[in-house]
């Protein structure tokens, strides 16, 4: 069996600055990647140019086999990768069921099914369906942007920073589920975090970001060296 998501080699930028120099990775069914690395060394470049934001210059992505890196966004989606961006961009204006319907247009036909199983996994958006989002607390909007991202089945979900601005208990109760998510369903998690502890807590390995390059792949037991930590984040 093929890895599930296959980057090999990618380059890209904005307009003239290519910012990834040759991105390879793996990522296996129910398996959550972490990747870390200082600021500014190309970690959501790498996330826009895995769901067509940014387009490829060099490299390929393949998606259980298939080549989707000159796919469009939402035929990405459509295949079946989810991302949960930066600063969740969550649609503030409209309700919770609404927000969710908007990840639901990826794949509609599984909608009501998947509707369900998030809900399942966020039970605090189950109360709150009716409420504008912009009500809700930076953790709660957090776990709506993960949920819209489920909503639609992906077979890849790509986490931006999903602990950024959020409290600890909060950030803790985000990293069982996901941990719950990847074991339950097969979704591979490619999860860019600054949370160190969360990433000790969930991922099964994680690789280092620098200028634009994975420099290193740690195993669960080098995570727990803050020294080597330190080193990597102050590259
Ligand atoms: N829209 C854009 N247009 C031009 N340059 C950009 C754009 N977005 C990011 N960059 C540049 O690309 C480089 C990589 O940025 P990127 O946001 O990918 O880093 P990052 O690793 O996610 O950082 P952080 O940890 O701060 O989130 C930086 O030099 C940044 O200034
Ligand atoms: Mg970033």
């Amino acid at each position: 069996m093929s890895v599930l998501l296959e980057v090999s080699g990618i380059e890209g930028g904005y307009g003239g600055g290519r910012v990834l120099n040759g991105v390879t990775l793996g990522i296996d069914r129910g398996e959550i990647l972490a990747l870390i690395g200082r600021n500014g060394v190309g970690k959501t470049t790498l996330m826009r140019a895995l769901i067509g934001l940014v387009p490829l210059g060099a490299g390929s992505i393949r998606l259980d086999g298939d080549e989707v890196g000159h796919d469009k966004p939402y035929s990405r989606a459509q295949k079946g990768i989810g991302y949960v961006p930066q600063g969740r961009e969550i649609f503030g204006a409209l309700t919770v069921a609404e927000n969710l319907q908007v990840g639901a247009q990826a794949n509609r036909a599984r909608a009501a099914e998947m509707k369900e199983k998030v809900v399942g996994y966020f039970p605090v958006l189950k109360a709150k369906l009716q409420q504008k989002a912009a009500t809700m607390s930076g953790g709660e909007q957090q776990q709506l942007a993960i949920a819209r991202a489920l909503i639609s089945a992906p077979r890849i979900l790509l986490l931006d920073e999903p602990s950024e601005g959020i409290q600890p208990s909060i950030v803790d109760l985000i990293g069982e589920t996901l941990l719950k998510i990847a074991k339950e369903t097969g979704i591979g998690v490619l999860l860019v975090e600054q949370d160190m502890g969360m990433v000790e807590s969930i991922a099964t390995r994680c690789c280092v970001m620098d200028k634009g390059r994975i420099v290193d792949t740690l195993s669960p037991a080098q995570l727990a060296d803050e020294e080597l930590i330190r080193q990597y984040l102050a590259l």
